[in-house]
């Protein structure tokens, strides 16, 4: 009886060295482990011996019963381990699709319009949005009293400085980091500023707080009109194709004199008049004009030696004109139907 269950335990781990996938060891398994395996029906007999046999029989049967049932799962998990590794690939099943993500229609904008003025040899410059009075309003000629102020209101700090007045609040345009790039940079200078503004509106399809816009400007000797047009002519083509005219009407704004606005034919109707132009063929987005001198005195610039221009317009409604969005909240909205369209 021990000779045999000893020559039972050599037969299963040679058959089990032997077995290499996992098939063969679940049929190995019930033949040996089974409930009707081999070794069960020893064990089953053992009660039927002596009782000195009985003892030592058992205890043999049980000790080789954990070895090799030890074995079964040791080679159980090689096998295991080893299929999935250099498992089956099903070629035809169809693949999973990775998802890209979108750019804002306002990125795409932003980077062409980047893309542009680099090649021009401007520099792409930077700003806070959280912007002292001083450069949102008076380095730019907006004196607290004047009424251009009442054309943007915005969000203040609820905190007053020492002369006891509110100081700091969202800016409401690029145009600050004008005069910030002029005393940090001095003259000759040629920067664009793409940035996020705000405006204390009650949002509505036309309106929305928080906007892009994108600021321009060159500073040199003998700047003069004509480079302000050909550079608006270039943003005019590559926004809206090579067939795009430009058109300059005057246009106060209290940080330049001459002012005036930037109008391009209308990307629908090139011209002809339709809904989006209001029948004009124009399209008004920029607002332009010669850096005013008080303007370049507050950065720092001499304006009987240096003069230069500056142009500013909404990224946000660029957008919507140019990808026919009807509604301005859209853009920040972080929904991802309207980002994936882009
Ligand atoms: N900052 C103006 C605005 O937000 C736009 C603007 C107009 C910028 C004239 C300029 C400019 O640089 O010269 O409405």
């Amino acid at each position: 009886m021990k000779n045999k269950l000893e020559d039972l335990k050599k037969q299963i781990l040679d058959e089990l060295a032997k077995a290499k996938s996992g098939e063969l060891l679940r049929e190995l398994e019930i033949k040996y482990l089974g409930r009707k395996g081999e070794l069960s029906n020893i064990l089953r007999g053992v009660k039927d011996l002596g009782a000195e046999e009985r003892q030592e029989i058992g205890a043999l049967a049980n000790a080789i019963k954990t070895e090799v049932t030890a074995k079964f799962e040791e080679i159980k998990k090689e096998t295991e381990s080893k299929e999935t590794a250099t498992g089956f690939v099903d070629v035809t099943l169809p693949g999973k699709k990775i998802v890209r993500g979108h750019l804002n229609p306002i990125s795409i904008i932003q980077a062409e319009l980047e893309d542009l003025f680099i090649s021009l040899g401007f520099m792409v410059a930077d700003g806070p949005e959280l912007e002292s009075d001083y450069y949102n309003f008076e380095a730019l000629n907006i004196p607290k009293s004047h009424p251009a102020r009442d054309m943007q209101d915005t969000f203040y700090i609820d905190k007053k400085n020492a002369e006891g007045e509110y100081d700091l609040l969202l800016r409401t345009h690029t145009s600050p980091v004008q005069v910030r790039a002029m005393q940090k940079y001095g003259a000759p200078l040629k920067a664009v500023v793409p940035g996020r503004c705000f405006r204390s509106e009650a949002t509505d399809a036309r309106h929305e707080h928080t906007l892009y816009q994108f600021e321009g400007f060159m500073i040199d000797k003998d700047i003069n009109f004509s480079h302000l047009k050909g550079v608006l002519e270039l943003v005019g083509k590559k926004l809206f194709g090579e067939e795009t005219k430009l058109r300059m009407r005057p246009k106060f704004y209290p940080f330049v004199e001459p002012g005036t606005n930037g109008e391009f034919t209308c990307l629908l109707c090139k011209g002809k008049g339709c809904r989006l132009c209001k029948n004009s063929g124009w399209l008004e987005v920029i607002g332009a004009g010669l850096i005013h001198p008080e303007v370049l005195r507050a950065g720092g610039i001499d304006p009987e030696i240096y003069s230069g221009f500056a142009f500013g317009f909404g990224l946000s409604r660029l957008a919507q004109l140019k990808y026919g969005i009807d509604d301005a909240r859209l853009a920040m909205s972080g929904d991802l139907r309207f980002l994936q369209q882009f």
